[in-house]
């Protein structure tokens, strides 16, 4: 399954609206006969990829897979049926599939005589390479990390607004890592007046990458014809709305799964404020500018008892910085 999860991760980012799965087939010895991960839309499924490449070695074997095999005729026909026509005897699976279309594929199998085992390494899928796809299955509205990089003493820029660089240059470029996983990135018409930034995922030599992410600007203000985010590298929607669920909603609506909020304070505060945040990364550098804007801004919390209380997941030093991972804590 860890062979599984890893193959998944490799293709995050790139499989929306559909989840990125990864499936190890295994001969009638155990022995790894084939891997495969989903393919972008209209591609194949990861357990047709995997499959292919044991051909006649999956016979008697064991397919090991991170969602439950579908059983519907999507853009491509069941997995259900393939792992049969493989002549696959026991399949294990983390994460039941909550699509009330797909789901229901174990029932499928098992009446069909294969052995099924469920929820192996089920939280580490969750909270891996399908946490955002099984949020957007389950609330119809993708999942947003908000990301910021401020000093220690959390300001996010300096009492004039420059605010270049405050991360350093490997946390940048461990943005540009995690961008490339995102399905669009948003950012609040100020910070692209104040920073004109470009918003894509380039390499440490300034290349584009041949995939983007959407870019997203939400505000009403109009940005020059000269800004970065109209140069045309990558697709980018201007909503001029204050809405974050209005936002969310238009992003659905385009397939987008997984969405990184960069800012600035004012909009992440509003997605906070709308309960529009599923995850916080903020990139900690080790220095201090006394005044200048806090990470958040109106977020519309007034007294400690109403502070967002956060369990932090990871703590990574990146450079010189610290990276923390953290999701609001579940209430009740
Ligand atoms: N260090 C970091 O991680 C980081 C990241 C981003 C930005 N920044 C810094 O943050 C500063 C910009 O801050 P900012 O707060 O102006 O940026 P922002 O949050 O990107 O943009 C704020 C603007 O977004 C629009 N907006 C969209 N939804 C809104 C809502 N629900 N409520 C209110 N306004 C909404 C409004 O503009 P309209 O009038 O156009 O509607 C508002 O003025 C810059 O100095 C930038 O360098 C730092």
């Amino acid at each position: 399954m860890r062979r599984a999860i890893a193959a998944a991760e490799e293709v995050r980012g790139s499989t929306s609206p559909n989840p990125p799965v990864g499936c190890v087939v295994l001969d009638a010895g155990g022995e790894q006969v084939g891997v495969g991960a989903t393919e972008p839309p209209p591609g194949w499924h990861a357990e047709v990829v995997a499959l292919r490449q044991a051909a006649d070695r999956a016979a008697d074997g064991t397919a090991v897979v991170t969602l439950e095999p579908c059983a519907h005729h999507g853009r491509t026909p069941p997995c259900t049926d393939a792992l049969r026509a493989a002549g696959i005897r026991t399949v294990h699976f983390a994460v039941e599939d909550p699509n009330p279309v797909a789901g229901g594929g174990a029932a499928v199998l098992r009446a069909g005589g294969l052995t099924v085992h469920q929820g192996l390494l089920r939280s580490e899928v969750e909270n891996g390479p399908l946490r955002a796809w099984l949020h957007f299955a389950r609330t119809g509205t993708p999942f947003v990390t908000w990301k910021f990089a401020a000093t220690l003493d959390g300001r996010v820029a300096a009492a004039d607004g420059t605010s270049r660089w405050i991360s350093s240059a490997q946390s940048r470029a461990d943005v540009h890592a995690i961008r490339a996983k995102a399905d669009a990135v948003l950012v609040g018409t100020g910070t692209a007046l104040a920073d004109d930034p470009a918003l894509t995922v380039r390499d440490e030599h300034g290349t584009a990458a041949s995939r983007q992410p959407l870019r997203v600007v939400v505000g009403r203000r109009d940005l020059p014809g000269s800004a970065r985010l109209r140069d045309g590298t990558a697709r980018t929607l201007h909503l001029a709305t204050h809405d974050p669920h209005e936002v969310l909603r238009a992003l659905a609506g385009r397939g987008m799964v997984d969405v990184l909020l960069e800012g600035g304070p004012t909009l992440a505060g509003a997605f906070l404020a709308a309960g529009c945040v599923h995850r916080v990364l903020g990139y900690l550098a080790p220095a201090l500018l006394g005044d200048g804007p806090a990470a958040l801004a109106g977020a519309g919390i007034g007294t400690i008892d109403d502070a967002v209380r956060l369990e932090i997941e990871d703590v990574a030093t990146i450079g010189p910085d610290l990276r923390i991972s953290a999701v609001p804590r579940s209430r009740g």
